[in-house]
C-alpha cells in the first residue's frame, strides 16, 4: 500500500526510512544531513564500515537515535539531461531499498523524493519513475513485501505532483 506523508522523514516511527546519500555514504546536506543528525554519530561510524554504496545501489544499517529500526542508504542519479540511464538509476534505488527492507523483515519502509534536490532530477519525472519502480516490485514480489510504503514529501510541490500521480 503507497501512502503519502509529508513533513520530516527523522522522526517517523517506520521500520525503514531511506536516506538519499553520496556514494561515500559519509553524510552530507539535504535530507542525508537531517537524518545523520538525528541519528548521531554512531551512524556516521557505521557507514564508514560499509565503504561506500554504488549509484543505484542500497545498504543498511541501524537507525540508533531515529524513532525508525533501520536506514537504507541509496545513493540517487545526478541528473544529466535524462540521456546517461537516470531513469533506470532512480528506479534502482526504490527496487533495491524495498528488497533489503524485505530482507530484514520491514513491514513499513518511508522514502525521500531521492534525487530531487542536489541531484536536480526533475520532480515530476522522479515521482513518476518512484510510483513505476514500487508497483513493479509489488508485483513481482506478492507475500513478504512491507505492507506500508509512505512517499515523504518535503515540501508542497512534491506533495502536489504525487499526490496528481497516486
Ligand atoms: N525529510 C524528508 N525529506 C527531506 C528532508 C527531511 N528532513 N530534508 C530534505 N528532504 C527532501 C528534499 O526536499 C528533496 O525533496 O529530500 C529530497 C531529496 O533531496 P536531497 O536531500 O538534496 O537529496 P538528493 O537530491 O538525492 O541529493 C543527494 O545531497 O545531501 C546530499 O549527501 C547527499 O550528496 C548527496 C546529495
Amino acid at each position: 500500500m503507497i501512502r503519502l506523508y509529508t513533513g520530516d522523514i527523522t522522526k517517523m516511527e517506520v521500520d525503514a526510512i531511506v536516506n538519499a546519500a553520496n556514494s561515500s555514504l559519509l553524510g552530507g546536506g539535504g535530507v542525508d544531513g537531517a537524518i545523520h543528525r538525528a541519528a548521531g554519530p554512531e551512524l556516521l561510524q557505521a557507514c564508514r564500515k560499509l565503504h561506500g554504496c554504488e549509484t543505484g545501489d542500497a545498504k543498511i544499517t541501524e537507525g540508533y537515535k531515529l524513532p525508525a529500526k533501520y536506514v537504507i542508504h541509496t545513493v540517487g542519479p545526478v541528473w544529466r539531461g535524462g540521456n546517461y540511464g537516470e531513469e533506470m538509476l532512480l528506479k534502482s534505488c526504490y527496487a533495491k531499498s524495498l528488497v533489503l527492507a524485505e530482507q530484514y523483515g520491514c513491514r513499513s519502509i518511508a522514502f525521500p523524493a531521492i534525487s530531487t534536490g542536489v541531484y536536480g532530477y526533475p520532480k515530476e519525472q522522479a515521482a513518476g519513475a518512484a510510483i513505476e519502480a514500487i508497483k513493479e516490485y509489488l508485483r513481482r514480489r506478492e507475500g513478504n513485501c512491507p505492507e506500508e510504503i509512505f512517499l515523504v514529501c518535503f515540501d508542497k510541490a512534491t506533495e502536489a505532483i504525487y499526490q496528481k500521480l497516486l
